[in-house]
């Protein structure tokens, strides 16, 4: 009879976006906002961890005048599907009234971070509020919730790579990678 410890997960990663790509659209993303955000000061906030890399990209992207925070947000587990329910872990470490604000989030899915954080963000007062997230799930979302900036429209696939995550792992690689998981029986009699 098999046990539990007879099935080991195995998975899969499959290129979806490679980095060369990321890097020209993050570099289009950070024309369009410069463009829009010229002579104004514009303060970033980067939603920890999965958009550290990005932004990391993102702000060499922008010759103009910034300044950056970071806020962290937890309405995963350990796994791949939502809580549902969104938590401020870090909260803003300045100011943001009277601020042109853009947040800067890995992914839009099915929003509900993205709607929370507005929300909460729109009570501190700031002149402006948008956000850019590197991409968008679109088929997912359960929020009425829109990125004024948007990378890539992806499927409904869970990624990996970039600053994205599963149980932590695999913000480390350069590509954006569907990951998928096969169970499969170690056991020699199953
Ligand atoms: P939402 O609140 O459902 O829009 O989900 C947003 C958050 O869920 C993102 O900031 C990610 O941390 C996480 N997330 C959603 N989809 C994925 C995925 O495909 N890979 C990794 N993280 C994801
Ligand atoms: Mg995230």
């Amino acid at each position: 009879m098999m046990t539990p410890n007879d099935l080991k997960v195995s998975t899969q990663l499959d290129v979806l976006i490679d980095a060369q790509l990321i890097q020209a659209k993050v570099k289009e993303l950070g024309i369009r906002i410069s463009d829009d955000y010229k002579g104004k000061h514009l303060h970033l906030i980067c939603i920890l961890k999965g958009a550290c890399i990005f932004l990391a990209d993102l702000i060499r992207y922008l010759p103009i005048d910034t300044t950056l925070d970071f806020m962290a947000v937890s309405s995963y587990k350990e796994g791949q599907r939502s809580s549902g329910e969104v938590r401020i872990v870090k909260d803003l470490g300045f100011t943001i009234q009277g601020r042109e604000v853009l947040i800067v989030e890995d992914i839009l899915d099915t929003g509900l971070t993205l709607d929370f954080l507005s929300r909460y963000l729109w009570t501190r007062g700031p002149k402006s509020l948008n956000m850019c997230t590197l991409l968008s799930k679109r088929s997912r979302r359960t929020k009425d919730v829109a990125a004024t900036y948007v990378g890539f429209e992806i499927p409904d696939e869970f990624v990996v790579g970039y600053g994205l995550d599963y149980a932590q792992k695999f913000r480390n690689l350069t590509t954006i990678s569907i990951l998928r998981k096969n169970e499969k029986s170690s056991s020699h009699w199953g």
